[in-house]
């Protein structure tokens, strides 16, 4: 039951990944306030250092607080993976990111404590997964793969292609040979492949779907502290009574001329840039 207004919600990703996240928020919380910041002009963060990651974080962290954000959601693995300590340590307001949950529902549906995690470079180096699955699982085994090629595939649009079939199974062959029956899909680009990668990982593994985790578990967290909207804007109410709901303000560093057409794909439905 909401009773105080809608928290304002600062997402923000290396690029429009995040959009997967913001999806599943408003599927979830659809008339929650929203600012998104998608940093395309400096994606990917997959591929660079852990020092730059943590730089570039922390100025999206501010750009959301500057456009009034209350509560912030690291909508990107490799941001998650490596600043999430820092974003924590520097700003006074809850961080949300998309490892922890998915950590939490990977311990709760494997049975035989084998998971499974694909993810980029920066996400797999930075072991952020082998650390934390321990803490929840101590005699949990963790294998992880780093699948650097699945990124650029989905921004390419390459979504039902035989060669991302054929990428993908490459990729999970040495999960399954080391018998996985948990799959998390740890990069903000996966969900658009999940048909491809639940089919390929067969029936016996279950797959996490990092965007959708980290949504319930915003939502929770909004509804304990009434401040979830999960009510349609257009049933809210007088503007002037919630003015901020519904809002939805997509603010990107760069748009290319393909931006508009990738981010509208992750997000099923047309979506307006600003450049920031
Ligand atoms: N959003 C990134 C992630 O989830 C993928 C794209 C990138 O490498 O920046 O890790």
């Amino acid at each position: 039951m909401q009773t105080h207004s809608p928290a304002t919600i600062g997402i923000f990703d290396s690029g429009i990944g995040g959009l997967t996240v913001v999806r599943e928020i408003k599927r979830l919380m659809p008339g929650q306030p929203i600012v998104y910041f998608g940093d395309t002009a400096r994606t990917p963060y997959g591929t660079k250092s852990p020092d730059i990651i943590r730089r570039y974080a922390v100025q999206d962290t501010q750009f959301l607080i500057d456009q009034g954000a209350e509560i912030i959601v690291i909508a990107c693995h490799s941001a998650a993976s490596t600043a999430t300590a820092v974003i924590e340590e520097r700003f006074s307001l809850p961080v949300f990111e998309v490892v922890s949950p998915s950590v939490m529902q990977a311990v709760k549906v494997t049975r035989n404590k084998r998971i499974g995690i694909m993810g980029t470079r920066a996400t797999v180096e930075s072991r952020v997964y082998d650390c934390k699955i321990p803490e929840l699982m101590p005699d949990a085994t963790v294998i992880s793969q780093a699948c650097p090629l699945l990124v650029p595939l989905v921004e390419e649009g390459w979504l039902k292609r035989r060669e991302t079939r054929m990428i993908v199974k490459k990729y999970l062959k040495p999960l399954k040979d080391r018998q996985v029956d948990t799959l998390v899909m740890g990069c903000t680009h996966y969900p658009l492949l999940k048909e491809i990668i639940k089919a390929k990982a067969g029936k016996r593994i279950t797959t996490v779907d990092p965007s959708y985790e980290t949504a319930l578990a915003v939502r929770q967290f909004l509804e304990e502290s009434g401040r979830a909207c999960t009510d349609s804007p257009a049933d809210i109410g007088s503007p002037a009574e919630n003015f901020q709901a519904g809002r939805e303000d997509y603010f990107v560093s760069d748009i290319a001329p393909a931006t508009a057409e990738i981010a509208n794909r992750f997000m099923g439905r047309r979506i307006k840039l600003v450049k920031a």
